[in-house]
């Protein structure tokens, strides 16, 4: 991870990251922003965050740069913990206080929580100092805790949290938790729409368009490094993207029952007032008055659009069709083939990649096909996060 050399570029690097936060509107790629600024400005190797939902704390995303670093990677799998004073997580969940350890094998016995070095078995790794902090809204209710994990004093030496990362840290958490009850209220309000669709095509579930959501940004964010894109540009882009990719069947609302319900093959009729969805999607969405809502209509109008012009409702050909809409139509497609619908079961793995060899030759913008392929490990985690209920 770089760090800032001098105090005015430290400085302009807090105010900055301040600005990101508040304009991330996707909870999961907040999340894992709050996560990956509050590491920079603390110096620390390692880092998880959960957010707090009814009596459990749900571990969000984790980072670990010494796990990065031996070629390894992070486990995406989400999980829930009891909301119990008896870990430290929960113990700042349930009081809202910092806890700052210096060494978390030296916790003295009569304290109420203590350290599960199961993580650390598992990861080949030694947790040694870790700075957990609340992220308290303006009710003062915890919604989310930050916990960082081993500062270094080098490359290899940890040492403990210094007390005025404390206070640097509380200040990301604050920032962050007024985001995140913005972003939650967001997400709330896309599920909706999304459980809207739902009613009408039993395809279109919140797991589907979340995995869906997940897998275009994946898909982005190795185009967007490979291709040098500004880290701020690739940051906004991902959020928006996230967003926008889980409405692509939104205009399925605006379909009757009969045709998307309907267990046999559409007839040519019905296939053509299907294929109207994309144009109810973009009508749904039509005021482009933001990015979010530009990149929305774009993926609902052209995500069954074809790279060789063969798609619909357009047939646009190769660049005409929005950029991450070719994005999301990859992303779409990898999904219902590899996840379980009423009429099939997924596809093994092998005939799910000899479908998308097959489509990446007509179907697919040929340049993302690095980008899919590089990614499978990535999208297998997604699916496993997101699983059907
Ligand atoms: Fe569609
Ligand atoms: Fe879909």
């Amino acid at each position: 991870m770089e760090t800032a050399s001098t105090d005015s570029e430290f400085l302009e690097r807090v105010l900055a990251a301040g600005t990101i936060l508040v304009n991330i509107g996707d909870i999961d790629i907040l999340l894992e922003q709050i996560l990956t600024e509050a590491r920079f400005f603390t110096n620390a190797d390692a880092g998880s965050i959960y957010t707090v939902e009814g009596d459990v704390l749900s571990f969000c995303h984790s980072q670990n740069e010494t796990i990065v670093a031996r070629g390894e990677r992070i486990p995406y799998t989400r999980f829930t913990i009891p909301k119990s004073k008896t870990s430290m997580a929960g113990y700042v969940a349930c009081t809202g206080e910092i806890l700052n350890i210096d060494d978390v094998r030296k916790i003295p016995v009569e304290a109420p929580y203590s350290f599960d070095d199961s993580y650390d078995k598992i990861a080949i790794y030694r947790t040694r100092s870790m700075l957990t902090l609340p992220l308290i809204n303006n009710r003062q209710t915890v919604v989310g805790v930050l916990q960082l994990i081993n500062a270094r004093a080098n490359q290899r030496e940890f040492i403990p949290f210094h007390s005025t990362m404390e206070l640097l840290g509380k200040y990301y958490a604050t920032l962050g938790a007024l985001a995140l009850e913005r972003a939650m209220m967001t997400r709330t309000l896309l599920m909706r729409m999304v459980n809207m669709t739902e009613f009408r095509d039993p395809k279109e579930t919140g797991p589907h368009v979340n995995r869906v959501g997940s897998y275009s940004v994946a898909i982005y964010d190795s185009w967007a490094k490979a291709n040098e894109v500004e880290e701020t540009d690739r940051i906004h882009n991902r959020d928006v993207l996230r967003m926008a990719a889980m409405l692509h069947d939104v205009g399925k609302t605006g379909i009757s029952d009969i045709i998307l319900k309907k267990p046999d093959r559409l007839t040519s009729d019905e296939r053509n007032t299907m294929e109207k969805h994309c144009f109810i999607g973009a009508e749904v969405l039509r005021n482009c008055e933001s990015t979010f809502d530009e990149m929305a209509r774009n993926i609902a109008l052209s995500h069954h659009e074809n790279w060789d012009g063969s798609g619909y409702p357009q047939g646009l050909k190769g660049d005409e069709i929005p950029f991450m809409a070719r994005i999301t139509a990859i992303a779409d497609v990898f999904d219902a083939l590899s996840s379980r619908r009423a009429y099939k079961d997924p596809w093994p793995d092998h005939l799910v990649t000899e479908e998308m060899e097959k489509l990446f030759v007509s179907k697919f913008d040929p340049d993302l096909k690095f980008h899919f392929t590089s990614q499978l490990e990535v999208l297998k985690e997604i699916m496993e996060t997101y699983p059907e209920q």
